[in-house]
């Protein structure tokens, strides 16, 4: 008999209730008891916020968004700020107490599903001796050893159905219409929403943009006869000799928080060509709503591989799906680094010859 504990950290997914549905079975079906915990690890540091997950408690949540363990991007565990009745903050380290912990409950693993930052801060309690097990989260689509994250297809299908919509709104007025998409360093939901939802401009991360690059191409455009432009953003784009335009950052987060691009776009197509132009950020709508078959498909399968992975104590490890294989990733490699857009891929080469402006 096998004791799991399993927690969901970082921005939420549509397809995390998937991998713990998936836990879930895989487990009763070995007759293992499966734990899980609260808002990231803190089921860990207060141990009423563990939740004993039996089969009953997942019924149906595959095809429901977010996650029932709720999650946090906020107060990495090595170095969380605490803020005194002063009103002074302190970084205290509360990773001894969460090892003391799962060694109290009798735990055999942890299986983390995460983003970036969560999947590093499970490699270091591995570090500490815990048996982790990661699982890639992230609607952004960025980690470097998987083919694919869960969460990212169900983003660009939510993105290029607003830019459908979007074009007959922007038709009916001759309007520009700019939409801030999330994509930190990696502009993949820019690219596959923008290049499906028939955008005119596809700015992202890993192309500084020339403003006046863009303006050509909505002036092009009205050559054409073609009165409106769409324009999809990455959040993290960055114009030439420019830098990412980011927001006020909150306590215990230690990741920028970005956002403020697509307005600042706008702007300037507006005093440039004089259109009639508006922005808007799609923002959290992304994160939400129920995983597309594809997500849920990839995290039911992510959730079922990693149970395997226990039972193998292939600890350390992360699942992953490696040319359409699923695979185990050792969780150093698979934080490493981002995985960036090809900017040489058959994608972006599509988008040129549809026509499509990239800002170079
Ligand atoms: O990493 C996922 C992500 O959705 C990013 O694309 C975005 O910048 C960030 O999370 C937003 O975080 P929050 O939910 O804290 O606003």
């Amino acid at each position: 008999m096998k004791k799991i504990m399993i927690s969901t950290g970082g921005g939420d997914a549509p397809g995390l209730n998937a991998v713990i549905y998936a836990v879930v079975h895989a487990c009763y079906r070995r007759g293992w008891e499966v734990y899980g915990s609260r808002s990231g690890y803190r089921g860990l540091l207060d141990l009423d916020e563990l939740q004993r997950l039996h089969i009953e408690d997942v019924e149906g949540i595959y095809s429901i968004g977010g996650t029932i363990l709720g999650s946090t991007n906020k107060g990495n565990p090595f170095s969380t700020p605490v803020e005194n009745l002063a009103g002074e903050v302190q970084v205290v380290d509360v990773s001894d107490k969460i090892m003391r912990n799962f060694r109290r409950m009798g735990f055999d693993c942890h299986i983390a599903i995460g983003g970036d930052g969560s999947l590093e801060i499970a490699h270091r309690f591995a570090g500490k001796g815990m048996p982790v097990i990661g699982v890639p989260k992230t609607i952004d689509n960025d980690l470097e050893a998987t083919d694919r994250t869960f969460g990212f297809d169900t983003a660009v299908a939510t993105a290029t159905e607003a830019l459908d919509k979007l074009h007959s709104t922007a038709k009916s007025h001759d309007r520009v219409m700019v939409v801030e998409v999330m994509g930190r360093e990696s502009g993949w939901i820019a690219l596959y929403s923008g290049i499906s939802g028939g955008a005119d401009v596809i700015l992202l991360p890993e192309i500084p943009f020339s403003m006046d690059v863009v303006c050509e191409k909505i002036s092009d455009n009205e050559l054409h006869e073609k009165n409106y432009s769409i324009v999809v953003v990455a959040e993290g784009a960055i114009v030439k000799g420019g830098s990412v335009i980011a927001r006020e950052g909150e306590l215990g987060r230690e990741e920028m928080l970005l956002g403020g691009v697509g307005e600042w776009v706008a702007n300037e197509i507006r005093q440039s060509t004089g259109k009639d132009t508006r922005s808007l950020v799609l923002g959290h709508l992304q994160r939400g709503g129920s995983p597309t078959t594809f997500d849920r498909l990839l995290a039911l399968r992510f959730g079922a591989a990693a149970v395997r992975l226990v039972e193998e104590e292939k600890f350390g490890h992360m699942v992953a799906l490696v040319n359409s294989h699923m695979g185990a990733v050792p969780l150093e490699e698979a934080i490493k680094s981002r995985k960036k857009v090809n900017l040489q891929s058959d994608k972006v080469f599509t988008a040129r010859e549809i026509g499509i402006c990239l800002g170079e």
